[in-house]
């Protein structure tokens, strides 16, 4: 979604802006824009519509030495992406980026009907709002913004700066990140720490409610109410190689390749193979609570949400009494749903700053239930505000695509339902499967990658002809199923559902044509016979079935086969799961599109 960067220093302002913006590029963008001031006096405001090489193309006309300034990527909310809907707004001599959403724009605007409106944008008016309360420099900028911001409803992360006062930004976030990065004489901002990197490693990350002013060798927190606020200085922990393409063509694929590794850091120090034994600290939960737990409530949205239903299908298997509902977050959150006595709710983020998630957080504590993050982004908002939680450690994930942040959220989560499993006293000879499989993953994901990559990417070739895939499994293999639909469709634009195989006589099975293609994932285990049933009644109907199964002896007569050589048996769906990863992937290559930020899409939501 949106990004901000900002510059205060000795350096030049406008290269680190669009470096800083660059790094952000992930997040999903349509326009990108910055200004910088000179001392002088003179704002050098530059925006484009689309790619950041846009920018910069027009940029090169107009290269200046100021060393402050603010940069954005826009992810179009009000008004289409054009550039003059492009951030920085300017409102008389100040200046502003934002990322979040104005709700109460329009009243706001109704009241500011002397200013000559350039945009559509809700962001204009915050900048016009500003402004109004500046008194052409009369009142310290951080001032004008703590009373425009009193007014507004509605999230944001902003910065702002003024010609009247060129050495200071003024940065505030209520919903939206912030991050302020101190270097040896000069100052970041920006809205992810990845575009901090490479400059300093020493941040501090703003809280909702607070306005920072921000200079060369300074930084002023206030809350809104304008108590002073020590700033905890932290530790940026990602590094530069972290988030470069590390010899891939595309972030997608070294993030598909890079899961046993990712997986292999969300695993450490967290079980003990002799005993047996699940150790996750983070939770917070003593044995006793731990006993108590009765429900599960798992909250996230798209990936995360599937990563939590297809957790919930394995927790539900070994853990005895406890029900577990994966939930929508968007969807929850106005369900007004009671969550019984017992209860504690697992909130599945990779960014920690998905808006309706953050949304159900707030929500679910209110109603006094326990909270615990399943979270990637360290220091995110969710992170800070769950009660306990467990980091995937998987570190960034670049591509707009969730993959390796799946496989990771899944394990924690089964890891967590492990712990209750432990605590409630169940068989060790139950357990141990589970932890045993677990602990040999990493290894396996490797060897299945290397044995199906070569493969897959062929068959992508051949299945470019198709306009709809429908995905299919039973059981653990059916969240599993609706991940990798999910994985097609936002990448290649290939319209692709997921079914249960069990649904498909209600319904689904009218499609089965030409157009179609269908990807039956068929683990093998106690329901495999069944799954085997309903590819017959697709082969009937003349169906164009790709397999993906691990079962030794497979002889049904489908159009392709994907065969997992592996012996791990409860996780092998999370096996089938790499094959949809990189047929989305290569099936998105020979279509052309671009893999690691696909249209109308951002990594990170911070909108409703
Ligand atoms: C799909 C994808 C999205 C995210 C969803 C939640 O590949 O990336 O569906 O999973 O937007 O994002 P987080 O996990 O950051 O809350």
């Amino acid at each position: 979604m949106c990004g901000i960067v900002g510059y205060v220093g000795e350096k030049n302002a406008q290269d680190f802006l669009v470096s800083g913006l660059k790094r952000l590029e992930y997040r999903g963008y349509d326009s990108a824009g910055i200004v910088t001031l000179g001392a002088d006096g003179e704002a050098t405001l530059v925006r484009a519509k689309g790619k950041i090489s846009n920018l910069e193309e027009k940029l090169a006309g107009a290269k200046r030495n100021d060393t402050i300034g603010i940069g954005h990527t826009r992810w179009a909310t009000h008004g289409e992406p054009s550039e003059r809907n492009a951030h920085p707004h300017q409102a008389g001599p100040i200046y502003l980026v934002h990322n979040g959403i104005i709700e109460n724009y329009k009243e706001l605007k109704k009241a500011l009907k002397d200013f000559d409106f350039k945009s559509e944008t809700d962001s204009e008016v915050l900048a016009a709002l500003i402004e109004s309360f500046y008194g052409e420099g009369k009142y310290p900028l951080a001032n004008a913004v703590v009373q425009a911001l009193k007014l507004v409803k509605g999230t944001y992360g902003i910065a702002v700066v003024s010609v009247l006062k060129p050495d200071e930004i003024v940065v505030a976030r209520s919903g939206s990140p912030l991050v302020i990065g101190i270097g040896h004489d000069e100052t970041l901002i920006a809205s992810d720490a990845s575009a901090l990197l490479g400059h300093t490693k020493q941040a501090i990350y703003l809280n909702d409610g607070e306005v920072a002013t921000v200079t060369e060798k300074s930084v002023e927190i206030k809350t809104l109410n304008a108590e002073p606020v020590s700033a905890k200085v932290e530790e940026i922990e990602t590094n530069l190689a972290a988030i470069q393409k590390g010899g891939y063509e595309h972030f997608l694929l070294k993030e598909i390749m890079e899961q046993p590794d990712s997986l292999t850091e969300t695993l450490r120090g967290r079980m003990n193979l002799e005993d047996g034994v699940v150790h996750l600290g983070g939770p917070g939960l003593s044995e006793a609570e731990l006993r108590k737990i009765k429900h599960l409530v798992i909250v996230g949205c798209g990936t995360a949400y599937h990563a939590g239903l297809l957790a919930g299908y394995y927790i539900e298997k070994f853990t005895p009494e406890i029900t577990v509902e994966a939930v929508i977050a968007s969807e929850y959150r106005y369900r007004q749903a009671y969550i019984p006595e017992d209860s504690v709710a697992l909130i599945v983020s990779q960014s920690g700053e998905t808006a309706d998630t953050l949304a159900c957080l707030r929500e679910i504590k209110k109603q006094g239930v326990k909270t615990i993050g399943i979270v990637n982004a360290i220091g995110s908002t969710i992170a800070r505000e769950v009660d306990g939680g467990t980091y995937v450690h998987v570190g960034p994930e670049i591509s707009v695509a969730s993959t390796k942040a799946f496989t990771s959220q899944v394990i924690a989560m089964v890891m967590f339902g492990l712990t209750i499993a432990q605590a409630k006293g169940v068989k060790s000879g139950i357990l141990k499967p589970y932890v045993s499989e677990i602990a040999r993953m990493p290894e396996e994901i490797r060897k299945v990658l290397d044995e199906v990559r070569g493969e897959v990417e062929k068959i992508a070739g051949k299945y470019t002809k198709y306009e709809h895939g429908i995905y299919l499994g039973r059981d653990v293999a059916y969240p599993t199923a609706m991940e990798g639909a999910l994985k097609l469709k936002e990448i290649s634009y290939v319209d692709a559902n997921a079914y249960a195989f069990g649904e498909l006589k209600h319904g689904p099975l009218a499609l089965i044509d030409d157009r179609f293609f269908e990807m039956a994932l068929l683990p093998d285990g106690e329901l495999y016979d069944k799954a085997v049933s309903n590819v017959q009644e697709v082969l009937a109907r003349g169906g164009h079935i790709i397999a993906a199964t691990n079962v030794d002896k497979f002889d049904l007569p489908v159009e392709t086969v994907v065969k997992i050589t592996t012996d791990i048996e409860l996780f092998a769906p999370i096996l089938m799961n790499l094959v949809s990863q990189l047929f989305a992937y290569y099936m998105t290559i020979a279509k052309g599109y671009d893999v690691d930020q696909p249209r109308n899409l951002a990594k990170s939501v911070t909108v409703e």
